[in-house]
């Protein structure tokens, strides 16, 4: 795929060259280039043809007068104002186009995309990341597309005064990142009698099995046996058995400081006997993005290796409706011992991930993070380009939006008072309810789950808004997001043991 060279020759077909808005003469590689076609780029820029701003894609065929058949120009913008993100973006553009024009091999050279702000290496995560983002396409059902896709198969890194070796490592941990959020979208749009709970553990096991994590995938008997009275509840009204899929990554010697993260895995919810509107329902196969992103970030930790002990947890079953199904005014008793008034079975997210933090707790997670599609609450707070986020501990929660800022992946808190967790607690049946009210239901959502965590440092991430989009954008289609699998990875690979 990628292959890295110190040298530059003529033998490219195309090469692609970054270009920041110059305030004098051109120098380097653009100098060069400006020589050879006797000064016409100079020209073209003069004359507003090339661009510098960025994201601006320039096509320039050289007619014989060089060996290289073309030359893709891509706009940086002012040098001192790129950061990683807005490089990731303009790459990502450059990827689209040149799939549209079926090009299928491409010379990149890097050098001239790097500045004071962005690091050659950096550079070089970048470029990969977006060329596995941007040229995404949906796995669909058409018998049309079928066919053989021309595709870029490989991409030439031309950086010169560099370590190759290094260089291609950047390649490669940028691809990971890409590649891991690309198996979450895959996931996410997996239609739903296709991608089951059986299905989503069989996943894991391959994914655990190339990269030798360690797995368990528990049946609904050992639930039964070990009491996950929420989890099973909310899968009553299915033919198709729950699973609690565990995957345990261990980069340390001993299991002490584990990070949890989970993840929820319902792959079908239909609101159970409070029943969505019909229109409601359609999408609900997306309600499982919590779990692909655990899972797209397990991947990528497979291949970076970070030196951090994970638990991966994802509760996963569909919500249906049957006679047997669980009801509203149900009582169930979790795995924690907690007892739940069940007030809405649509409300299914936060009974499974009741039991899902809790096991992971069992597994010796000693920091939770918990993902999920969990409330509609959270879209009309905060709209479909942040994720909410909530905590019970805000150091944990500052390593989680560090990770976040990095990756563009943005979230924003929202509070949990003592009020919110009065109203989570106000049952005359059990210990807890499990919806009180339309008011901040996106807060009591997080404050159920936080009953759970108890006084483990917890971040909750509702993604019921970021884990699919009606936009395609320069890194990636329509669809499934991935969201948070990057964020989680790169939280994972910069995380720092809190002293409690
Ligand atoms: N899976 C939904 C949340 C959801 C809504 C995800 C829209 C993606 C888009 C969740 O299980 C749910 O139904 N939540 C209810 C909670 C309510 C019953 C307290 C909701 O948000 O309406
Ligand atoms: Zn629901
Ligand atoms: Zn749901």
């Amino acid at each position: 795929m990628f292959r890295v060279h110190q040298e530059l020759d003529d033998k490219q077909e195309t090469l692609v060259v970054g270009l920041f808005q110059q305030n004098s003469q051109l120098t380097g590689l653009l100098a060069e280039l400006d020589e050879k076609l006797d000064g016409h780029l100079t020209q073209l820029m003069k004359d507003g043809d090339l661009s510098s701003k960025r994201k601006s894609i320039f096509t320039l065929h050289t007619l014989g007068l060089l060996k290289v058949k073309r030359i893709y120009f891509v706009g940086l913008g002012k040098e001192k104002e790129l950061n990683f993100p807005k490089l990731r973006e303009a790459f990502g553009k450059l990827f689209k186009t040149v799939q549209e024009a079926k090009v299928q091999e491409l010379s990149i050279a890097l050098d001239t995309f790097a500045s004071s702000t962005v690091d050659v290496n950096e550079a070089a995560h970048g470029l990969a990341e977006a060329f596995a983002l941007s040229t995404y396409k949906i796995h669909d059902y058409k018998q049309k597309s079928n066919e053989p896709e021309k595709k870029i198969e490989t991409i030439d890194v031309f950086a010169l005064n560099e370590d190759p070796v290094e260089v291609k490592s950047s390649l490669e941990v940028g691809y990971a990142f890409g590649q891991g959020t690309n198996s979450a979208r895959t996931l996410t749009n997996m239609p739903p009698n296709l991608l089951t709970a059986t299905e989503l553990a069989s996943y894991s096991i391959q994914l655990a099995e190339k990269h030798g994590f360690e797995y368990e995938i528990l049946e609904k008997e050992e639930m039964e046996r070990l009491g996950m009275g929420a989890l099973l509840a909310v899968n009553k009204g299915s033919e198709e058995p729950p699973k609690m899929i565990v995957l345990k990554y261990q980069g340390k010697e001993e299991w002490t400081d584990v990070i949890g993260l989970v993840g929820k895995g319902i792959t079908y919810d239909t609101g159970g006997y409070s029943i969505k509107p019909k229109d409601g329902i359609v999408g609900m196969k997306t309600d499982m993005g919590g779990a692909a992103a655990v899972l797209g970030a397990m991947e990528i930790i497979g291949e970076i290796k970070p030196e951090q002990n994970v638990v991966a947890v994802i509760p996963s079953t569909d919500n249906m409706i049957s006679g047997g199904a669980f009801k509203p005014d149900d009582v169930i008793v979790s795995l924690s011992g907690k007892t739940i008034e069940v007030l809405n079975t649509d409300a299914e997210g936060r009974l499974a991930l009741a039991d899902g933090v809790t096991y992971a707790k069992h597994h010796g997670a000693q920091y939770l993070v918990d993902v999920a599609t969990l409330t509609g609450g959270v879209v009309i707070a905060l709209g479909n380009d942040m994720t909410g986020a909530m905590t019970n501990h805000e150091p944990l929660f500052e390593q989680v939006l560090q990770a976040s800022h990095e990756c563009e992946e943005p979230m924003w808190q929202l509070p949990i008072t003592e009020k919110d967790k009065k109203r989570v607690r106000n049952s005359k049946m059990a210990d807890l309810n499990n919806s009180p009210g339309r008011e901040g239901h996106a807060i009591m959502a997080g404050a159920f789950i936080g009953e759970f965590a108890e006084n483990t440092p917890w971040v909750h991430l509702d993604i019921a808004g970021t884990a699919v989009t009606s936009k395609e954008s320069d890194l990636g289609p329509s669809g499934a997001t991935g969201v948070m699998a990057r964020t989680l990875a790169t939280f994972v690979e910069r995380f720092e043991t809190i002293e409690k």
